[in-house]
């Protein structure tokens, strides 16, 4: 497996924590690997070992133009020895993105599917459809949400060393969130929705986390939508590097830290309270 760091917690310095009486801490998991940081790991690492246990060549997923999770899955095949391929959400003459650029760069098989086509795979995606198409392959659906993902995001909660009151975590298919509400059934922990119109991911993450309640979904600071942003956001991100001397993406993490200042501003979070944020990474989505 990788070689990866240990993520350490910290407390973070902004003005309407010390107003307000709020000691929120971040968990690094952005440090955790170069590359494969942040929850890409966390979700990745069982996946693969799945995949080596059934002696499977081929790693298989989906994702769009900056996808984190696609990033990650390169490298990480490339360096575990696995052949990667991915279906992309782009026009094949298109000029790749930098994160697409890297994905060919270590040998990920990109195979371009228009909108409509990328919707249907999302919806009625069948493996053994594709069986012969990939031989000896491993299917790692979008953002890699599956119940290894999830026993991997809950060794993020089982790392910590004290009890929190809350922890917030940015979501999209909301793996890391029912990891974290597994590990931590003692805080209630958010996941701060990164896209518009989420609210049906409740119902979707509800049967994995049956009878815990200690979990809630945020689907009011997407700022626009996937990877929209306004100058709320932005303020904010340059204010907390400023603080902190912390890169956060504003696809995740930022969104994450809007709903936090949110939460204590309208009281929803308790003075005194010991709160936590997960940075999961995500950064190189910004080039
Ligand atoms: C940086 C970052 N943070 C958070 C998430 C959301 O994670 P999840 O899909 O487990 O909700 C993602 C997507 O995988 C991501 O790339």
């Amino acid at each position: 497996m990788l070689n990866t760091n240990p993520s350490v917690c910290h407390k973070v310095q902004m003005p309407f924590l010390a107003q307000n009486n709020i000691d929120l801490e971040i968990k690094r998991d952005d440090l955790i690997h170069p590359v494969v940081s942040g929850n890409k790991w966390r979700k990745l690492k069982y996946l693969l070992m799945d995949a080596q246990a059934k002696d499977c060549k081929t790693l298989v997923s989906m994702g769009g133009n900056w996808s984190n999770h696609l990033h990650a899955l390169a490298y990480a095949g490339k360096e575990l020895g696995f052949n990667t391929a991915a279906f992309v959400r782009a026009h094949e003459g298109q000029r790749l993105t930098p994160t697409l650029e890297d994905c060919r760069q270590w040998g990920m098989d990109l195979i371009f599917t228009s909108r409509v086509d990328y919707a249907q795979l999302r919806h009625s995606f069948q493996w053994n459809h594709f069986a012969e198409q990939f031989p000896q392959s491993y299917w790692i659906s979008e953002g890699g949400f599956s119940e290894l993902a999830i026993k991997g995001a809950e060794e993020i909660g089982r790392e910590l060393e004290q009890e929190y009151d809350h922890i917030f975590v940015g979501t999209g298919s909301g793996a890391t969130l029912v990891g974290l509400a597994k590990a931590c059934p003692e805080s209630l922990v958010t996941g701060v929705a990164s896209f518009s119109g989420a609210e049906y991911l409740h119902a979707q993450l509800e049967p994995f986390l049956k009878p815990q309640s200690n979990w809630r979904i945020d689907c009011e600071h997407h700022c626009g939508g996937f990877a929209k942003s306004n100058s709320e956001l932005d303020s904010l991100v340059e204010e907390f590097h400023h603080h902190n001397d912390v890169r956060l993406d504003k696809v995740y993490n930022g969104k994450c830290l809007l709903a936090v200042k949110s939460a204590v501003a309208q009281g929803r979070i308790n003075q005194g309270s010991k709160v936590l944020m997960i940075h999961t990474g995500g950064l190189q989505g910004m080039r």
